[in-house]
């Protein structure tokens, strides 16, 4: 049986970037469908972003009970003793997997309930163009399958993107896992290679060492997060890695793989050598790469380009005008928070209006231990877009109350401006809840505040936010909770450093 349906919006795939179009066509009075073929959130709410900082959350708890509680005082008690060292906490691994998915589905659920109350009509089903304004959709449901042809006035592409293979690894989810698979493993596996030491590596890896496994990490450059934050943020991550016993193993490039016993062997190659490593499950991160070869997209027409990434406008309208693309589909960052931000603007330009994506920033958050998170420019960006004169300053946790009562002192904040007028440039932080500090700094960098603003503004006491607060004093000289040397006037550019406008 075949059937048309028509919309004013038809929104393809119900990730972070498609889902958020699609309430916000609906709210803005647009006839508007989501067409998904697996799950509703996407990635994002299913197997990436919800159900990892799901599984990091009951790390970060489990390493908190051993290793912080007994010193506060918080002792275990098992058949009625009291141990003073609780090193025998038990991980359930099945019972924490099926925990992780509840999250989940309560996170896709509710995208459903807030489809549902916007008026969007879900299609679920697999979407192919079969011309620029027609799709045809796979439908499947009650063991049947079924085409639906689906027309629009405008299109959203928001499929997002899956994980890169290198040669020698095929993703089986067996013996070589993507986030995926790892994300659904019910037994800690005894000993884990990690392929690629980026966001997910580092991310995953971190989780599965805490909750037992031993875990190297194979990296193919001479840094973790390479090009991606702050070096000296990274330094302090890479110390409480080696720390918590991963091993990171720099310019190391793996080939492939062979079963050993009951074990597999990586061969790798390290400055020219070829090296063997053993371990019971391979996790493969080495990026992940654009669904723009599906969908039909290169049958009608729209424009790719070498990457894989869509091509879009300042709008993200593609180069056929109905077409549009967000989210991970449509460039770098591949981060939710971008998805969902395009997702809102082509669901506005399409109502009529006039905007474009204009952002001063993306923020980043990397949920390693301890977290790193920036917003605005690296140090080597300010001086390559011209900034030949720069305010540095770092305030560390160590110096702050909430961080010392929450046993989480590593890190500090650093915030970088424009010695000539003072405007935030960059800030780049490591330590406890970073990820919920960071957005203050993308404000201030999206209103062009000075260091000042961020000093002079009155932050709580007791709060990890202070540090902001004392980062930005100690880039105009007078931080109070560190003994610094006071700045001259000429090195406070001109002068003029206590003075608001
Ligand atoms: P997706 O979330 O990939 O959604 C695309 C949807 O389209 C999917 O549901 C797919 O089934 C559907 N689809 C594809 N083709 C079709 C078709 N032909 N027909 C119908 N449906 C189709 N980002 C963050 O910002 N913070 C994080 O903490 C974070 N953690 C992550 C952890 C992991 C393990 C992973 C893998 C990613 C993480 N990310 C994180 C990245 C984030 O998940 C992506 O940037 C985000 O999901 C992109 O959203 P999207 O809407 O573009 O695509
Ligand atoms: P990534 O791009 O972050 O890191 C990949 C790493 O693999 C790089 O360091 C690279 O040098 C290395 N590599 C490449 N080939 C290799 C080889 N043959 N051998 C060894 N190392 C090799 O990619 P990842 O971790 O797969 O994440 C993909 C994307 O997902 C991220 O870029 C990010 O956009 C998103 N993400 C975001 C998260 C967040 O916001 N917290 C969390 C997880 C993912």
């Amino acid at each position: 049986m075949s059937s048309t349906q028509s919309f004013d919006v038809c929104v393809i795939g119900a990730g972070p970037g498609g889902y958020v179009a699609a309430i916000r066509a609906a709210q803005l009075g647009k006839k508007t469908c989501v067409i998904e073929r697996e799950y509703l959130g996407g990635v994002c709410l299913n197997v990436g972003c919800i159900p990892s900082k799901a599984m990091i959350s009951a790390a970060h708890f489990l390493e908190k009970l051993r290793n912080d509680a007994p010193e506060m005082g918080i002792e275990i008690k098992t058949d009625g003793k009291s141990t003073a060292k609780p090193v025998d906490i038990n991980v359930n691994m099945k019972k924490l997997v099926t925990w992780k998915q509840s999250v989940s589905e309560r996170m896709a659920s509710g995208v459903a309930q807030l489809l549902k109350g916007n008026g969007v009509t879900v299609i679920r089903g697999e979407a192919e163009f079969s011309s620029a304004n027609e799709l045809k959709v796979r439908t499947s449901g009650d063991g049947k399958s079924d085409i639906i042809t689906v027309t629009a006035k405008n299109f959203v592409v928001a499929t997002g993107s899956r994980p890169i293979e290198i040669p020698g690894f095929t993703i089986d989810e067996q013996k070589v896992l993507s986030s995926t698979g790892a994300l659904a493993l019910d037994e800690v596996p005894k000993r884990m290679v990690v392929i690629g030491g980026g966001y997910i590596g580092l991310e995953i890896g971190s989780y599965l060492r805490k909750l037992g496994s031993e875990v190297v990490v194979l990296e193919a450059g001479a840094t973790l997060l390479n090009g991606v934050a702050d070096r000296e943020c990274v330094q302090v991550v890479e110390r409480k890695l080696k720390k918590g016993g991963v091993q990171v193993m720099f310019n190391a490039k793996a080939k492939s793989y062979k079963k050993n016993g009951s074990q597999y062997e990586i061969e790798y190659e390290s400055v020219g050598k070829i090296e063997k490593i053993k371990c019971d499950k391979i996790l493969l991160t080495v990026g992940r790469r654009p669904n723009s070869d599906q969908t039909g997209l290169k049958k009608i027409g729209v424009l790719i380009d070498e990457r894989g990434f869509i091509k879009v406008d300042a709008q993200r309208r593609t180069n056929l005008k109905h077409i549009f693309a967000i989210g991970d589909i449509a460039g770098q960052p591949m981060l939710a928070h971008k998805a969902s931000h395009e997702g809102v603007l082509v669901a506005e330009v399409i109502s009529g209006i006039n905007r474009a994506y204009d952002v001063k920033t993306v923020p980043a958050v990397v949920f390693t231990d301890p977290e790193i998170a920036s917003a605005g420019l690296l140090e080597s960006e300010c001086t390559s877009r011209g900034y030949t004169e720069l305010m540095i300053s770092k305030f560390p946790f160590a110096a702050n109350g909430r961080a010392v009562s929450l046993m989480e002192t590593d890190g500090f904040i650093k915030i970088i401006a424009d010695k000539k007028t003072h405007v935030v440039l960059g800030v780049h932080m490591v330590g406890p809840e970073v990820s919920n500090l960071i957005s203050e700094a993308a404000l201030a960098i999206e209103m062009g505040a000075r260091v000042e603003d961020l000093a002079f503004t009155i932050h709580p006491h007791p709060t990890l936010g202070e540090v902001m607060m004392e980062a930005a004093e100690a880039t105009l000289g007078h931080a109070i909770h560190v003994i610094q040397k006071p700045l001259s006037r000429a090195e406070t550019a001109n002068g003029a450093t206590v003075t608001r406008t």
